[in-house]
Formats: C-alpha cells, structure tokens, sequence
C-alpha cells in the first residue's frame, strides 16, 4: 500500500458528507494528512525521545495506544537507552493495524513490539513506565474517557507517565483567534477553504475536544500526581501525567 499520497481527500464538493473513519483511502494519505492538519505534530515526534529516555525504565513495557502507522511505536522503539522493554502498540481500524505492520516489517529494531487490533478501551495496561496516547482520546465516547485514564493510570508503575496530545476546546475569547490561525495553517499547507469546511464537517461528531482544564481535573481525580501542559501549538497540546 502506498502510504506517501497527497490528502486530496476533501477537495472534491461532497453532496454528502459522512463522518470521518480512519479507513483505507484515510490510510493512503494520513501521514501527509496529519503533517499537513497537525501544527506541530512533527515538533511532538522530534522530541518524544527526550520523553522516553526521561521515563522508560528496564525491564518495563511502552504503550502507544492509537498508534496509526506507528509513528510513535517506531520514535520509542528507536530511543531507548534500557534493556528488557517490550512495545504495545494498539489501534482499532484494522486498515491502520495492516499498514503498520506493513511499517514494522520494514524497521529493523531490535525491542519486540505487540501490534494489537482492538479497541483501547479493552487494553489491559501492566508494568507500563510509559503511555503515549498521541491525538487519539479526542476520538474517544466522552462517558469512556474516565475509565480508559483510569485504566492506563492503575497500569502505570510509579514514576510512570502518560504523555496525552489532544486538540483542545479553547474559551470562546481564545477560540476564535486561535481557530483561524489553525485554518490559516492549513491553507498555508496548501488546503483550499473547500477541504477545510468539508473537513470540519466529517470531524463535527466524530472529534470531540475537552478543555485543558477536563483533561486535567480528570487526570488528578484518578491519582496522577503531577500534570503538566509540555507542548502547546494553537489548539493542539501535549500533557505529560505523572503517576
Ligand atoms: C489521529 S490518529 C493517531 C495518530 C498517531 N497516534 C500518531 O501519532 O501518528 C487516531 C488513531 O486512533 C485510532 N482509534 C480511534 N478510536 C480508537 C479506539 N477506540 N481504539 C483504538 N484505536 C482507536 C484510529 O484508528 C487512529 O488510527
């Protein structure tokens, strides 16, 4: 499967515009997709080294739940400095599961990695001294969220983290600034008004952003002990929960 095509996915008018799944035709073009609707996605998986080396301990497992290809799988596969680690990498649509295996295959690290099909909130997570759910909880039931978190918490050995990027929903006194200069990326990587809005569309029920602030009351109410925001670009965020 050719995974380098040019999203052109949306900028065709649609008479109808279905929800967004992560499906094949997604696949052919989500690395382009992401890099292209993302701000600073590229700066998240540059610096995802420096996280791994901070937290991961030997003997310890990775989890990299929605993994997609397997863009963070491969940046902590190819960054640990411990022995004795084993990687999880898990993801629900079978067409990415296919093409991340297809991605494996061609990676010639040396610490195994668990590719698994299924839903994560149906993932069992032991002896984890990282978790990285990398813009993948936003796609989540908002009433699954709670026990998903605290299922990753419990998981977590003490020390441990989970680094949580997220789109985020912003005040609406920052919203409309900080929404136009995400549209105002997109154009400027080369997307017309048209791809945006039928975008936006297909997202509207399927992507459901929280405030910094839910992330961050949910993650103490489960027993995170420190919850920092590491990365903010627009309305996209990374935080890292330590356990
Ligand atoms: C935006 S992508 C994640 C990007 C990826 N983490 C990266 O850094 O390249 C969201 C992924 O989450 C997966 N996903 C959505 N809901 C899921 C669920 N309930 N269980 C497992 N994977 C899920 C999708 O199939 C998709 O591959």
């Amino acid at each position: 499967m050719n995974h380098s095509g040019e999203d052109k996915l949306y900028s065709i008018t649609m008479e109808k515009i279905t929800d967004f799944v992560f499906d094949d035709k997604v696949i052919r073009v989500f690395a382009d997709m992401i890099r292209r609707s993302v701000p600073g996605y590229g700066t998240l998986l540059a610096m995802l080294p420096v996280i791994v080396r901070h937290f991961v301990t030997p003997g310890s497992q990775c989890y990299d739940l929605g993994c997609s290809q397997g863009a963070c799988t491969l940046a902590i596969r190819h960054s640990l400095l411990v022995n004795n680690i084993n990687i999880i990498a898990v993801d629900n649509s079978p067409a990415m599961v296919a093409s991340c295996r297809e991605q494996l295959a061609q990676d010639h690290g040396s610490t195994p990695v668990e590719l698994v099909c299924d839903d994560i909130c149906h993932t069992s997570v032991d002896n984890a001294s990282l978790v990285v759910m990398n813009f993948t909880l936003q796609f989540i039931e908002p009433v699954a969220r709670p026990a998903l978190i605290k299922t990753i918490y419990n998981g977590l050995n003490d020390g441990g983290a989970l680094l949580l990027s997220e789109k985020i929903q912003l005040a609406d006194q920052d919203s409309k600034l900080i929404t136009e200069l995400h549209e105002a990326f997109k154009r400027s990587n080369g997307y017309s008004e048209l791809e945006i809005s039928q975008k936006r569309t297909a997202l509207e029920k399927v992507l459901l952003p929280e405030t910094i602030e839910q992330h961050k009351q949910r993650l103490y109410m489960v027993g995170f002990s420190s919850v920092v925001v590491w990365f903010q670009c627009f309305n996209f965020v990374s935080l890292l929960a330590v356990k």
